[in-house]
């Protein structure tokens, strides 16, 4: 199959590929997605093999209005209207009760829930309005591996398996979506995002964090946290993020036969030496590393099999970071 290209001035194509039933992969602030017509059970099938993907993890569906999002919810929690009034359009899933038989049971995992988010993104947005349904989008990659955020990576991944690519450059935030269950007694955070705990306690109050979150050994509520995500083939290991452990980390890389590749700050580049494989995220923020972690990786990857990566702070979008990081670390941190 041939995999088209298309942009915001070539959606009206694009949303006649998934009105008919295709993958198309598109935009979103946090990664990009592979859409498919939720409604559709031979597309929503597509979407698993394409991916090979764990056929137990459900499937996020994006919504371009409140409207759609009514059409196929059960019941309507009391706390969604400050959230979707505060948070959407934007980086936050929330789980809602789904009404029976709406989807088909690969959309849900066979729960009786769905995860919907608005993603801002007028690409995404048009989209969802043109082909009038509301899309699945798991992240553009192939399972296990990081999420894609431009349409070169979804494009590495998926080419000749899917019908279109809608290029929109690099995703503005560069990790997938704060997903948050509305269906128990308190607001619980499954997967943290950009939208952070404080945060959503500013608009809702008290929020919870899926026990996993916390203790390793328990099994996550999201079906998808289980899996090891995000990990390219190299061993990544993370490095506490000083200058005086960067030197230390240099040190420890010159010793090494195999090819070390540093993701690190551009006020840190001066300090590698001329030959050495670097990804620099800019600004020596967690923002800006958020924003290049899956990019630096998937680079790096091509040619390192050990990458270096630093730790922040596990505060505001630094808990987000750190699981997505200590993920792809397998929890290894560097020891000299
Ligand atoms: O930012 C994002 O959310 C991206 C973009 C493309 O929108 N999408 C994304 O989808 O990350 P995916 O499929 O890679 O991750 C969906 C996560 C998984 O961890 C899954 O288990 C969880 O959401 N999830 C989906 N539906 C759920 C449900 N009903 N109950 C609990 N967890 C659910
Ligand atoms: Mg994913």
């Amino acid at each position: 199959m041939q995999t088209e290209l298309f942009t915001f001035q070539t959606l009206e194509a694009a949303a006649q590929c998934i009105r008919s039933g295709e993958l198309v992969a598109f935009p979103t602030e946090t990664v990009y997605g592979l859409g498919a017509n939720a409604f559709d059970e031979q597309a929503v099938k597509k979407v698993y093999q394409v991916k090979g993907r764990p056929s137990d993890n459900p499937l996020i569906v994006h919504v371009s209005d409140e409207a759609m999002l009514r059409s196929f919810i059960a019941s309507w929690p009391p706390l969604a209207s400050l959230l979707i009034e505060a948070f959407w359009p934007g980086p936050l899933t929330l789980i809602f009760p789904v009404k029976k038989n709406c989807f088909p049971s690969q959309v849900t995992g066979g729960l009786a829930t769905v995860g919907v988010r608005m993603p801002q993104n007028n690409c995404a947005l048009t989209l969802i309005q043109k082909a009038n349904v509301p899309l699945v989008g798991p992240s553009a990659n192939t399972s296990g591996k990081p999420s894609p955020t431009t349409a070169a990576h979804v494009y590495h991944d998926l080419h000749g398996k899917i019908a279109g690519i809608i290029d929109d450059g690099s995703t503005a935030i560069g990790i997938e979506s704060t997903v948050l269950d509305l269906t128990g007694a308190l607001p619980c955070v499954l997967r943290p995002g950009a939208v952070t705990i404080e945060q959503l306690e500013a608009v809702i109050g008290q929020v919870t964090v899926d026990a996993h979150l916390l203790h390793e050994q328990q099994a996550p509520k999201a079906p998808g946290m289980k899996y090891k995500h995000y990990a390219p083939n190299a061993q990544v290991l993370i490095v506490e993020n000083t200058q005086a452990s960067w030197q230390r980390a240099l040190q420890w890389a010159q010793k090494q036969s195999e090819a070390v590749g540093f993701f690190i700050s551009q006020d840190l580049r001066p300090f590698l030496p001329k030959d050495c494989l670097f990804f620099s995220f800019g600004e020596n923020t967690v923002e800006q590393a958020t924003k290049y972690l899956f990019a630096g990786l998937r680079a790096l990857d091509e040619q390192a099999t050990l990458i270096l990566v630093p730790a922040f702070s596990e505060k505001g979008l630094g808990v987000a970071y750190m699981n997505r990081l200590k993920k792809a670390a397998n929890q290894t941190f560097l020891e000299y």
